[in-house]
């Protein structure tokens, strides 16, 4: 019963998800605007408004990351977001000048070339698909680039780590250790932690331009232990690579289908900064962030025990009509865009920064080139579903003035 008449729980896998997610979130938000913004669903309680949102990222304490990351049994820890404050704070304070805005600005110049070594052959070409073909591939080359690891290696890394997300998918889903995709992923992850293992300890103590050789350089207190620096890497690999692709897909389909905005970028790219948050504000990746309570506590007027499970939904929240006008529309004018597709509090996204300067090269480089593009006929991107994190399977694009598919 997804739609969630009063007192029934929300079935998060019966959402009309994979062809018209906007939908999906309508029902998620009438179910919580029903039940004063803390709605029950099937794993446990969802927020849907920003104040709810809000109350619970910023109270770690209460909310705590930490517990939710202990019940998946990483064999390394997962630095920062599976500690709570004051062992997050730590982390943050080691980490956050490596993720600033001017540190990230210092790779805008090459970023921005491998776009244009990216996109320059498609010029001759009808048709795109745009996930494996551009989405998919950039976030890692953007990796690599930070951790000062050659291009060379980025196929490699893909296949690591799709067969890591596989893993964590399958464990979410209750897959036996001996099913396929179970082993399969074991063995990838074997690689990928091999391969980070001899990273930290070949770059440890040596100078160099990446932020990572930076990070291996800290002595003293802020000194990162090999556990801990190999955490950190997973956690890279596992929130810095999809996330991106996922957006931009997401993003690039809502301008193919909205001629309309996609020529106010074209037409005026100043613009493309604000593009960057709206277009994040409607579709964050990871739109459902858990928590778990630590002891017994009331949001939104509900009461709930220790050891409940708490989702921020942010994609509700996102559509807030308090802070949000028409929140269903793409708008690149809003005064303020106040989205919580980054998180907020202790966990808000470190690498940010990082994100917006990818997705922003992207948009631009792409609309120089192609100011022209819409949907291939007969297909339909559809959304990964379910999932913890969500993207389009493919997103089929024909470039120039071929017909267009809108909806
Ligand atoms: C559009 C792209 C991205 C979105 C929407 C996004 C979203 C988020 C969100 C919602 C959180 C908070 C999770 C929580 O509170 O439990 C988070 C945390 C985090 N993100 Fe991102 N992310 C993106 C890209 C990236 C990239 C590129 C990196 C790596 C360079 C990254 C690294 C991290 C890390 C390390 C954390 C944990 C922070 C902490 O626990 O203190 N993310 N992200």
């Amino acid at each position: 019963m997804a739609a969630c008449p009063h007192g029934e729980k929300l079935v998060l896998d019966e959402l009309p998800m994979p062809t018209d997610r906007d939908a999906a979130w309508r029902i998620m938000q009438a179910a919580g605007k029903q039940a004063g913004d803390v709605v029950r669903y099937d794993g446990g309680y969802a927020l849907t408004a920003v104040d709810t949102v809000q109350a619970a990222m910023r109270e770690p304490g209460i909310f705590s990351s930490k517990q939710v990351f202990d019940m998946l049994g990483s064999p390394v820890p997962m630095v920062p977001i599976g500690f709570d404050p004051p062992e997050q704070t730590r982390y943050r304070r080691i980490l956050q000048p490596f993720f600033s805005p001017r540190r990230m600005r210092q790779l805008e110049d090459s970023l921005r070339q491998q776009l244009a070594d990216l996109l320059d052959p498609l010029a001759d070409r009808d048709e795109v698909e745009f996930i494996s073909e551009v989405a998919g591939v950039f976030p890692t080359q953007a990796f690599l680039t930070l951790f000062g690891l050659p291009l060379e290696q980025r196929d490699q890394f893909i296949e690591w780590k799709d067969a890591c997300l596989a893993l964590s998918d399958a464990a979410g889903a209750g897959a036996t250790a001996d099913s396929e995709v179970f082993v399969q992923g074991q063995q990838k992850a074997g690689e990928l932690f091999g391969y980070l293992t001899h990273l930290v300890q070949t770059r440890r103590g040596v100078p160099g331009d990446d932020v990572l050789s930076q990070l291996l350089c800290l002595e003293g207190e802020d000194e990162l232990s090999t556990e801990e620096a190999l955490g950190l890497c997973f956690l890279f690999v596992l929130a810095g690579l999809d996330t991106v692709t996922d957006t931009l897909g997401f993003g690039m389909e809502r301008l193919a289908r909205n001629p309309d905005r996609r020529q106010e970028l074209v037409d005026d790219p100043s613009l493309i900064e604000a593009a960057v948050e709206e277009l994040t504000r409607l579709d964050p990746p990871a739109p459902f962030v858990p928590r778990l309570t630590t002891e017994a506590t009331v949001i939104g007027g509900q009461e709930l025990p220790a050891g409940t499970r708490v989702m921020s939904f942010l994609a509700v929240a996102n559509r807030d009509e308090d802070l949000f006008a028409d929140p269903y529309s793409i708008d690149f004018h809003r005064p303020e865009n106040p989205h919580v597709s980054f998180g907020m509090g202790p966990h808000r996204c470190l690498g940010s920064h990082l994100a917006r300067l990818e997705m922003r090269l992207f948009y631009e480089e792409w609309h120089k080139r192609f100011p022209e593009y819409a949907i291939a006929p007969g297909t339909e991107p559809t959304v990964k579903w379910p999932r913890g994190t969500i993207g389009l399977t493919s997103l089929h694009l024909v470039l120039g003035g071929g017909e267009a598919s809108g909806r």
